[in-house]
């Protein structure tokens, strides 16, 4: 059987989880409730694959470039200087439909086509581009029915694919459910993220579970995962940060 290939999600004990990483030119979905932990995942993402010398883009709906540079600092993963030497590029959506609008914002970013719609989001992406992170496509689906909001993602997925890009499709749990979850069947593998109670200590805590991943061995247990100063870590069941050559 030939291998699929792998890039480093950023989390060392998740690519041991997923043989090795997220699956090389594919998408992945990434659902959560807020404050799950969703952009750090992507920041982790990002991180690691400048360190590995591609050249990638984030797509943001929501948090300005500014915000996002910040707290991926503080979490000790410095994307600023990605940005300045090009290999990193982060849009935000929301900056660049009111420049659509012809709202006077700067010189950034006038677009002749409309950035709501899904399936122009591949033509903002340079063709030199190998990692995509969307963040978060939950926005992009309110007021869009069903049947057209699955259209357009698996038309862009269809493209992502084709362009051999590795993506991140962030979709907060809110749309994801309002959207009956079609997103899942369409992408390559999920991560669904979770706060809930730990049955063995009583307490709330953070729950990872891969219920999907193509051309990968995966177990369907729940992964206890938290949040610290350096991002996002895996834990052993009971609470115990994992070691990692264990
Ligand atoms: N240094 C830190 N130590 C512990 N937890 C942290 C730290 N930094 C961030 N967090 C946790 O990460 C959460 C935010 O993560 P993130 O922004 O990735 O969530 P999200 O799922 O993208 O949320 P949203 O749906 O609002 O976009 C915070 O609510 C906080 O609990
Ligand atoms: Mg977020």
């Amino acid at each position: 059987m030939t291998n699929l290939n792998r890039l480093s999600s950023g989390i060392p004990l998740l690519d041991k989880k997923l043989q090795g990483g997220y699956p090389e030119g594919e998408a992945l979905l990434i659902t959560g409730e807020p404050g799950t932990g969703k952009t750090i995942f992507g920041i982790q993402f990002l991180h690691s694959a400048c360190l590995n010398g591609k050249k990638c883009v984030m797509l943001a709906t929501e948090e300005t470039p500014e915000k996002i540079l910040v707290h991926a600092k503080i979490l000790g993963f410095d994307l600023a200087p990605y940005i300045v030497n090009k290999q990193l590029s982060i849009m935000h959506l929301l900056e660049m439909r009111a420049a659509d609008s012809g709202v006077s914002i700067g010189e950034n970013h006038p677009l002749p086509i409309n950035i709501d719609d899904l399936n122009n989001f591949s033509h903002l992406i340079a063709d030199d581009i190998e990692i995509v992170v969307i963040d978060n496509m939950g926005t992009c689906s309110i007021g869009m029915e069903l049947r057209t909001f699955r259209d357009k993602l698996e038309t862009l997925l269809y493209l992502l694919s084709k362009q051999k890009r590795t993506s991140i499709i962030i979709m907060d749990d809110t749309a994801h459910e309002y959207t009956h979850r079609v997103a899942e069947y369409s992408t390559y593998g999920t991560i669904r993220l979770k706060v809930k109670e730990n049955p063995y200590t009583g307490k709330m805590e953070r729950f990872m579970y891969v219920p999907k991943m193509r051309g990968t061995r995966i177990s369907l247990d729940l992964i206890n995962y938290d949040i610290s100063d350096e991002g996002i870590a895996l834990l052993a069941f009971h609470g115990k940060k994992d070691k990692p050559n264990c």
